[in-house]
């Protein structure tokens, strides 16, 4: 049996090309979305927490295979997690990352998110917070135990609203996370 790969390692996909969103057909991203995700997918919280905020060109990307096919998209989105004394601190909201079922489990997602991960200033990365699995999302530093006091317009599981940020000891303990309206 093969040792296990470690935790944060990359493994991306050779052949895919990376190209910004911006450059996709809006229907076609949102047909992407409705294949990994299914069509009930814009009723949940990830939703509504970036309601009313368009994702950042700067930090969202296509994946194309050899043959030019889309196949997988991640977008990211400014939030604001609101503290208990009502100061907003800025972060990134991750998500959704999708990957089109044929072509799941060939490094396309990590493909992505290495390319939005590059693409954050290095002097300044905004925290980055997503809901997801933490089984897939803890490879790339994602942790869950930060945000268990934050919330959210909607319901969630605790574990799964995760974050990665440079240094997570830094990040207030409670708040309310919404879409970052300047
Ligand atoms: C989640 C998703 C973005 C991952 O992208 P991907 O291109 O399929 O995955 P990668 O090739 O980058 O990584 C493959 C590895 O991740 C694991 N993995 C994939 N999806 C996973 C998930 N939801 N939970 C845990 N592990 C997962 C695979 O088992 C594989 O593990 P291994 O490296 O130990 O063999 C993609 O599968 C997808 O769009 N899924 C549909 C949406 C979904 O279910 N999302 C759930 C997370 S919010």
């Amino acid at each position: 049996m093969a040792p296990p790969r470690p935790i944060g390692a990359r493994v991306t996909h050779d052949a895919a090309k990376l190209i910004p969103l911006e450059a996709v057909e809006p229907a076609m991203i949102e047909a992407l979305l409705d294949r990994a995700f299914g069509e009930d997918r814009q009723g949940k919280t990830a939703y509504k927490v970036r309601e009313g905020v368009d994702w950042l060109p700067a930090l969202s990307f296509a994946a194309l295979d050899a043959d030019d096919m889309l196949v997988g998209t991640i977008q990211t989105w400014p939030l604001a997690l609101t503290d208990s004394q009502g100061r907003r601190h800025p972060m990134l909201m991750v998500g959704p990352v999708a990957v089109v079922p044929e072509r799941q489990s060939e490094g396309f997602g990590h493909t992505l998110m290495a390319a939005m991960t590059s693409a954050l200033d290095p002097q300044a990365a905004l925290p980055q917070v997503l809901i997801g699995d933490p089984e897939y999302y803890e490879r790339f530093g994602f942790i869950s135990a930060p945000t268990q006091g934050w919330s959210l317009p909607g319901p969630h599981e605790k574990h799964r609203l995760m974050v990665r940020a440079p240094n997570p000891g830094v990040l207030p303990d409670e708040g309310t996370l919404g879409p970052w309206i300047g």
